[in-house]
Order: structure tokens, then sequence, then C-alpha cells
């Protein structure tokens, strides 16, 4: 029995692989370095969900649906409450993606692609009392999704910074959030449940809660010279090092490098990015040197999360709302493997191990 599942093989994928010694991410016979940054995420999203869902068309026209979903998805901005947006976003967002109807096919498919990308930005603006701003189906994703936040057109870059990171995270193996997503599809329950199922796991500190509280880390540090310090005291008081660590990579997370490379990217037009760069720097260093000391017998390495946090702030998303810029793009891989799951028609049962107290003998 394996508490966590670790090294338990629960599916057969065509999605994607991990390979945690050599740090290797293939995704649907591409490496990470071969699609990111060099593919949209509409045309990665398309990729994945290729045999997957009944008439599927060219990539052109699926991604000229997408951008219909979002507009269709933008009437959904009114149920946005006062209520919800006294939530956490990731919270406020699920609340209204559990309005879409629950279905397996197209239709449902670009709904609930569309949806964090449209919900979002709206939830965002109308928190800071902005009126929310409606997609424009013609742009990419990516450069639609900033629009909706900022109201202005981003440059190529940066809509190209936003369009790596949906493509660095749109599938990753069967981490906790895509396991769940499975199960849920495995019960014939459809798409809308599998993905609530997803953002629910996602959101946890331990899987894709983490890079908001690493600009937090960042903000507490505030000069390179003060990281040794910091990070003793820190695992000192037994916290975790958000941003470092994995369960399948005992090497470095590729997509780190994707990121840094997005950032580093951005940093060249930046005012402020090259300092904090310079910060997220120093942090790693300090983090590795220390954790090796602190853990002699686990590798424990920089994740995707660390430099998520970099480029996410440096695109002005606020630091709530990270996990949310992660489920847009995630939700991309839980889609495709609800499907994968469901094509199986294999309900997903394990068994657990009864500890407890027997039964009393009748007297
Ligand atoms: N800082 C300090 N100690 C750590 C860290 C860390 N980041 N990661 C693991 N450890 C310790 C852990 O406390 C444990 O010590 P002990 O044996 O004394 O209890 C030991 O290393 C082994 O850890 P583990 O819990 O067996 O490792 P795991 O495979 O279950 O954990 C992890 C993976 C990601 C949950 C963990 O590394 C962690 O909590 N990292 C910080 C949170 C984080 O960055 N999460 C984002 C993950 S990447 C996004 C994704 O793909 O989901």
């Amino acid at each position: 029995m394996s508490q966590g599942l670790d090294d338990v093989i629960a599916a057969e994928t065509r999605l994607s692989s991990v390979d945690g010694a050599r740090g290797v991410l293939v995704v649907k016979g591409f490496s990470l370095d071969q699609i990111a940054g060099h593919k949209r995420f509409e045309d990665v999203a398309w990729l994945l969900l290729g045999g997957l869902i009944d008439a599927l068309p060219d990539a052109a026209t699926f991604a000229a649906r997408l951008g219909a979903a979002r507009r269709e998805i933008f009437t959904l901005v009114p149920y946005i409450d006062d209520a919800l947006l006294a939530l956490p976003p990731m919270d406020g967002v699920r609340a209204i993606i559990a309005r879409i109807a629950d279905g397996e096919d197209l239709v449902t498919v670009t709904r609930l692609l569309a949806a964090p990308a449209v919900l979002l930005p709206a939830f965002l603006r109308r928190r800071q009392g902005l009126a929310p701003i409606a997609p424009d189906p013609s742009a990419s994703h990516a450069a639609d999704m900033l629009h909706m936040l900022t109201g202005e057109t981003p440059p190529a870059d940066v809509a190209g910074a936003l369009d790596t990171y949906l493509v660095t995270v749109a599938d990753h193996g069967l981490n906790a959030s895509t396991f769940a997503a499975r199960v849920v599809a495995s019960t014939w329950s459809g798409l809308t449940s599998s993905v609530l199922a997803g953002l629910a796991a996602l959101k946890g500190p331990l899987h894709g809660g983490a890079p908001g509280p690493i600009i937090a880390m960042l903000d507490g540090i505030a000069t390179p010279e003060n990281a040794e310090p910091w990070i003793e005291a820190a695992l000192a008081r037994g916290d975790r090092l958000m941003g470092f660590g994995h369960r399948i990579y005992k090497v470095r997370d590729p997509r780190a490098d994707a990121l840094k490379a997005a950032v580093r990217r951005m940093a060249a037009g930046s005012s402020v990015l090259p300092g904090r760069l310079k910060l997220a720097e120093a942090v790693e260093r300090a983090a590795l040197r220390i954790l090796h000391d602190h853990k002699p017998d686990r590798p424990l390495d920089v994740n995707v999360e660390f430099y998520t946090a970099l480029l996410l702030e440096a695109l002005g998303f606020p630091a709530d709302a990270f996990t949310a810029v992660f489920a847009t793009g995630r939700t991309a891989g839980w889609l495709a493997h609800a499907r994968e799951q469901r094509l199986t028609g294999r309900l997903i049962r394990p068994q657990s191990a009864y500890v407890g107290p027997a039964p009393a003998e009748a007297a």
C-alpha cells in the first residue's frame, strides 16, 4: 500500500509523459521545448483533443469555435455577484464554471476551455470596480485573455509569454488534478464535472496553489543577501519552500526553464523585471544549496511554480489569481484526460485496507 500512490500506474495515456529521472516532458509526441514558445495554446489544446472528441474540426476551425465560445461565456459574467467577489478568484471562477451544462461534445469542450480565460479577467476587473471587457473572438486565446484583463492589446512578445505559460502547463501526466478529473470522468458524469474536480484539486498549495505564496516569499526576502537567512529560518520553522520539490522530478523541472526563458525575454523591455529576476536567481541558488543540506537523501530542485510566479506577476495578474491562470492552461489536459478515461468505459474504483476495530463478538 502506498499513501500517495507513488509509483502506481493508474492509467494508460497517449497524452503526455513525464520522465522524472531525465527531466523530460513529452506532449503528444513533442518535447516541451518544441512547443513552448512555438505553438499557440489553442493549437496545443486541439492537439491534445485529437481522436478524443466527436467531430473535432481542423485546428483553424477549432480556434474560431473557441473564440466564439469566449463570447458565449461572457454572457455568464453578470453572475459574478458580490458574494463571489469576496472569494479568492479560483473559488469565484469555479462557481461560475459550475453553471456550464455537463456534456461530452465539442460545444462543452470549447465552453470549458474558454471559461477561465474570460471569467478570471472579468472577476479581477469587477473586484477593482472596473467594467469587464468583452472578448474578441478573432484574437488568440492568450492575447484575448490579456486584453480582457488590461483593456489594452498586448504586444506580441507579452501575448507570447502568456501563450508559453499556458502551453507549458497544458498537460503533465497523471498529476493530482488530472487524476481527480479522470476519476470523475470514469463515473460517466460529464466534462464540466471533471473540470470542477480538477479545479478543486489544483487549488491546494502542494499542487497548483504554490505560486501565490512564492511572491510573498520573494517580497519577504526582498534582497539577494537576505535569501540565505530567510530560507534557513523558514526551514527551521518546519515550513516547505514553495516552488521546490516534485513527486516525479528528481532533477530540475523542465517547465521551470521554459518559463525562465520567457521571463528573460520579457525582462529585456522592463524596468522592474531584471531586478526581480536577479532576486529570484539568488533565492534559487540559496534554496538549492540549503535544501541539499536539509534533505541529503531527497533531491529537491526547482519546480514549475517558481518562475510561474515571476511570469504571471510581470503579466499583471495578482498573486491570488495565479492558480486560476494555471487552470486556464491545465483545462486542456483535464478535458483530454477525461475523454480518454471515458472512452475506456471503465470505472476507477480502488480498494482501501481497513485498519479500524473489528465488530464486537455477539454475546
Ligand atoms: N521544502 C522543504 N522540504 C521539502 C520540500 C520543500 N519544497 N519538498 C519536500 N520536502 C521534504 C518533505 O518535507 C519531506 O520531508 P520528511 O521526509 O522529513 O517529511 C521530504 O522532503 C520528502 O518529501 P515528500 O513529501 O515525500 O515529497 P513529495 O513527493 O510528496 O512532495 C511536493 C512533492 C511538491 C508536494 C513537495 O516537494 C512540496 O511540498 N513542495 C512545495 C510546494 C510546491 O512547490 N508545490 C508545487 C508542485 S509543482 C506543480 C505541480 O506539478 O503540481
